[in-house]
């Protein structure tokens, strides 16, 4: 039985009234109307995480930050530690986004920090990977796919694996409207979850993989239904509840 993971990455959008707003209309529209076999998360921006913590209490909808710092705690001014996420009941965080490793210079050792304090926490590491259009031009996905899985994954062995997510968003398709085909992301997908059991001796196994880039409410169910996508991390159409609701109407239709 498959089961899916719908997240919202809403990024540098929505101010305090916004996010209750947005918030409470997506609870709203989940109660009593989620199966069992789908998950929902939001990751509003960190200074929202608060009161997006309150409405969701005794709900479904599950709360996750879009980046931690790997300390504890210390002189890391404007930084969030773990802790802070997990005592507001932030059950995921997002790591190695494409945008804050071309905007902040994020690199795989430094994603592999946070990744490992993550997942130590108790915390889902929904771990970002993705290749750039140059790359997939010259035949070079899996290379970058492969070292970004390897380099954020050291130390990362057993019951660890099983707080990650990856999240596969073709850098390309990010915000663009345009959308790898069904054959690039089962391709992508399948080669994922058999390098991590490879990689990680756990034959059998797999690591759940969502799909993210430009993924909408008028695409979502032909990529939900791709064999191995489990679920998707969604920009753009996470920050309406109409599309969002939408797309995760079709996750249900896709486990039902
Ligand atoms: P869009 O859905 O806006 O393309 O963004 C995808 C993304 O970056 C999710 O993390």
């Amino acid at each position: 039985m498959k089961t899916m993971l719908i997240a919202g990455n809403w990024k540098m959008n929505t101010n305090i009234d916004e996010t209750e707003i947005l918030t409470s209309q997506i609870i709203d529209g989940i109660t009593n109307n989620l199966d069992p076999n789908v998950d929902v998360l939001i990751c509003p921006p960190s200074i929202n995480l608060s009161s997006a913590s309150k409405l969701i209490k005794d709900t479904r909808l599950r709360l996750g930050a879009q980046n931690c710092h790997y300390e504890q705690k210390g002189a890391y001014t404007g930084e969030t530690s773990i802790s802070m996420l997990t005592s507001l009941g932030c059950s995921h965080v997002i790591l190695g986004h494409s945008e804050r490793r071309s905007y902040f210079g994020e690199t795989n050792q430094f994603i592999n920090l946070k990744v490992k304090a993550a997942v130590q926490s108790n915390l889902f590491a929904i771990l970002c990977i993705g290749e750039t259009k140059d790359e997939r031009d010259n035949n070079k996905t899996w290379e970058v796919l492969e070292s970004q899985l390897f380099s954020c994954l050291i130390g990362i062995d057993g019951n660890l694996l099983e707080k990650v997510v990856i999240a596969y968003e073709p850098v390309w398709a990010i915000g663009t409207g345009l959308t790898a085909t069904n054959d690039q992301i089962q391709e992508a997908h399948a080669r994922i979850k058999n390098y991590i059991s490879e990689i990680k001796g756990i034959p059998g196994r797999t690591v759940p993989v969502l799909y993210g880039g430009s993924l909408n409410e008028k695409n979502a169910l032909e990529i939900l239904s791709i064999q191995d996508v489990n679920g998707g991390l969604i920009g753009g159409a996470s920050l309406t509840s109409n599309s969002f609701l939408s797309i995760i109407n079709s996750a249900q239709r896709v486990i039902n």
